[in-house]
């Protein structure tokens, strides 16, 4: 064990435990793919107001597309790591469990979770600007860009961007969920991108146990009761040791 399970985690993993797992970038990081902050990210690389505003595809959205579809090639390289099927192992055990995930990539869906609340959206869905007309697929955006829709609207990357609201429905599930939880995970993630990083504190006001994962501390560990120091490829699967047999 590279870290020590305390008993009050220990008697949190039984089926019964309503349980949260809230995850980022780094959850995928052991996969190949660059999180957004630190040495060697996304956002040291490209600038967050040339990609990924709305004003920056109204600008040139030809630039926005390659690049996302430059993202979608480099998810399609790769798959899910031992954290996300870790996760989809919590999945199964625990009787009431929610994945919230700020990740876009679908490599959640690829590990086999199923119930999954998407807060940034998706990278293999496509909407329309006009109709509001959505696909998801995993075919490349191929010239010209951007891409149209029947109706004649832009299609676009079906994810946030900065400056645009959450889907609703989706984070009023995650505040619920959060709130109603026992034990709340909180995942490789900076927590630093709001609203999504109120949930940890979120879940610890009503109650929840919090636990961050993450290869250091965020700002997540100052509501955290625990802080697993380590990939989350390599702690979430140590955790899976302690659920109960059967
Ligand atoms: P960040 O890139 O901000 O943070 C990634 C976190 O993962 C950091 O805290 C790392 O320490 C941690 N980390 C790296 N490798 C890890 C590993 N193997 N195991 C565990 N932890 C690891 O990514 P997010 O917090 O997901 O939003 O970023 C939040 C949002 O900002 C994203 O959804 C995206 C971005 O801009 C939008 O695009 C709207």
């Amino acid at each position: 064990m590279s870290f020590r399970v305390t008993d009050k985690l220990r008697t949190l993993l039984v089926p019964s435990t309503r349980v949260v797992v809230f995850t980022g970038a780094g959850v995928s990081a052991e996969s190949g793919i660059a999180t957004f902050r630190g040495a060697q990210s996304l956002w040291s690389d490209f600038r967050i107001e040339d990609y990924a505003t709305p004003q920056a595809f109204s600008a040139d959205p030809v630039r926005v597309w390659e690049w996302y579809n430059w993202r979608r090639r480099e998810i399609l390289k790769t798959g899910p790591n031992r954290g996300h099927n870790a996760i989809c192992r919590f999945e199964r055990y625990f009787k009431d469990f929610t994945l919230i995930t700020q990740n876009v990539d679908g490599l959640h869906d690829q590990a086999g979770n199923r119930r999954i609340l998407k807060l940034h959206g998706d990278i293999w869905e496509t909407r329309c600007c006009m109709c509001g007309n959505s696909v998801i697929d995993k075919a490349e955006r191929e010239q010209p860009l951007p891409p149209l829709c029947e109706c004649k609207g832009k299609l676009r990357p079906g994810v946030v961007w900065f400056g645009e609201f959450l889907p609703e429905i989706v984070h009023e599930q995650a505040i619920s969920s959060s709130k109603s939880s026992e034990l709340f995970f909180s995942v490789g993630t900076s927590a630093q991108v709001y609203p999504a990083a109120a949930l940890p504190s979120l879940a610890r006001q009503h109650g929840a146990y919090v636990v961050e994962v993450n290869i250091e501390k965020t700002s997540a560990a100052d509501y955290a009761d625990e802080v697993l120091i380590g990939k989350s490829g390599e702690v979430l699967p140590e955790l899976l040791e302690y659920f109960a047999a059967g």
